[in-house]
């Protein structure tokens, strides 16, 4: 078999959509490889999401290059790929910038890749593919073998928000649902080959909606994780990223009713001042955001809640700033995920007057994330002395120790075997970090 090595970069989409990848690479004969130096494909699944993501992405190409070079020396060829966000951004300047890239492809364009492949293997040109149908792409890739106990399934791509500083509109596309009877299917494969947790993805996830089964009417996001659980063999669902104000009344009864739907809801504020929300065009007041906050705990008590937050938007004042701190301090987050804000070509905000110097957003990403791990580790601290289902997904770093998550998504360190591994394990916390959790076993759960 020929060897693939893949990079992949950015967000969890991207995790899933190299899975599919590779999945199609392996209907033309390529197998995974972990080592690039014995690639005879190089293929790096890029982020534009910021400046340094995308930046990484031609560091990365230049080490591709020598390795290419070296191979060459030694009789051996190779093909460098790029897929994700920056070929749909850039286009044909990916090969400007990168002229040694032998095929490009945007995100809804990876069911060419073979096709791209085999023109290069007949010695035609490089060729880069930036078509923009989401329904072609997912029809046409052969269908993802899960390889993780707990897999990622895309149900949705593309975001209509147009929030002023995400270049996510312009390179994922407008919103596109895939229908219930797909993810479904491809759920079940994925339970069949060993997944046991399935984490939903989309965009803007909540805005699911697809013809239910059997020509049902349609369904939204809470109706579909009603049918996933009915899957006996898949015992945990997740879903991300949730815009707050398109969370329906079903998904917040969900969340009280499903047991199998895990009590955790990443929920981006990105900023805590209204005016900053308004010039993100972001459709919610602080006031509304925590009214979306108090339902969802009313209907399940201990959800636990994270959220991204960008610092430094232009025209973030320090009085803005200080009232983030204060969301942080209100909600009480389980984790977080906090950016200075990146001025992205073509995006609004980036031509907005009042930009923020880099060291006042330096300043302002270390007190925040200051704050949002000392919150992160009094969350996890709560937990010691308590027992808590863990899923075991993985080995750990240290000999005989596997590493799982919590039904909160709490990474949880223990010492057991590796058949536990794919099991839903009682362990009783006896340690607690910012940044994990450490147990010991009380017993199996059936
Ligand atoms: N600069 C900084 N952070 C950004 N994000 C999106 N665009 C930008 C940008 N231009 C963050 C948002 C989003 C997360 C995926 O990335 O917080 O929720
Ligand atoms: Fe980007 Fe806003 Fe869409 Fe999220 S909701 S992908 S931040 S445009």
């Amino acid at each position: 078999m020929k060897k693939v090595y893949i990079n992949t970069m950015g967000c969890q989409m991207n995790v899933y959509d190299s899975r599919r990848i590779l999945d199609a690479l392996f209907v033309l004969g390529y197998e995974e490889t972990l080592f690039p130096e014995e690639a005879d494909l190089l293929m790096i699944n890029t982020c534009y999401i910021r400046e340094k993501a995308s930046d990484k992405v031609f560091s990365m190409l230049g080490k591709f290059c020598q390795i290419k070079q070296e191979r060459k020396n030694k009789g051996l060829s190779t093909y460098i790929g790029l897929a994700g966000c920056v070929v749909q951004a850039l286009g044909d300047e990916v090969f400007k910038k990168a002229p040694f890239v032998d095929l490009a492809v945007g995100p809804q364009s990876y069911h060419r890749i073979p096709e791209l492949l085999a023109k290069l293997e007949r010695g035609q040109a490089r060729s880069i593919e930036t078509n923009f149908t989401s329904d072609e792409k997912f029809g046409a890739l052969p269908v993802a073998q899960a390889r993780a106990y707990s897999a990622f399934l895309a149900i949705q791509e593309g975001c209509d928000n147009f929030c002023t500083y995400c270049v996510v509109p312009y390179t994922r596309g407008c919103e596109y649902s895939r229908s219930a009877s797909e993810i479904i299917d491809e759920a079940k494969q994925m339970v069949d080959s060993g997944a046991v947790e399935i984490m939903l993805l989309g965009q803007n996830v909540d805005c699911w909606h697809g013809l239910g089964l059997n020509n049902d009417k349609e369904w939204g996001l809470a109706r579909l994780i009603e049918e996933l659980a009915k899957i006996d063999a898949l015992k945990r669902i997740r879903y991300t990223t949730s815009y707050p104000v398109d969370i329906t009344d079903d998904m917040i009864a969900a969340h009280r009713d499903v047991d199998k739907l895990m009590p955790y809801i990443h929920l981006p504020i990105q900023a805590g001042s209204d005016g900053v929300l308004k010039a993100m065009n972001r459709r919610y007041s602080v006031e509304q955001y925590l009214s979306v906050v108090d339902k969802l705990r009313q209907a399940r008590p201990d959800i636990a809640i994270s959220s991204d937050f960008i610092v430094g938007f232009p025209g973030e004042t320090d009085e803005d700033f200080e009232k983030t701190l204060d969301v942080v301090r209100t909600v009480d987050y389980a984790q977080s995920y906090s950016f200075k804000y990146s001025p992205r070509p073509g995006t609004p905000a980036s031509l907005m007057k009042n930009q923020i110097p880099e060291n006042v957003k330096s300043e302002r990403l270390t007190t925040l994330q200051a704050l949002l791990l000392e919150r992160q580790k009094a969350f996890n601290l709560k937990f010691i002395h308590q027992t808590l289902p863990v899923l075991l997904t993985e080995k750990g770093k240290q000999d005989g120790q596997l590493n799982g998550y919590s039904p909160y998504l709490q990474n949880v360190h223990v010492t057991l075997p590796e058949e536990y591994l794919g099991k839903i394990v009682d362990l009783e916390i006896t340690n607690a970090t910012a940044s994990s959790l450490t147990g010991q076993t009380i017993q199996e759960r059936k």
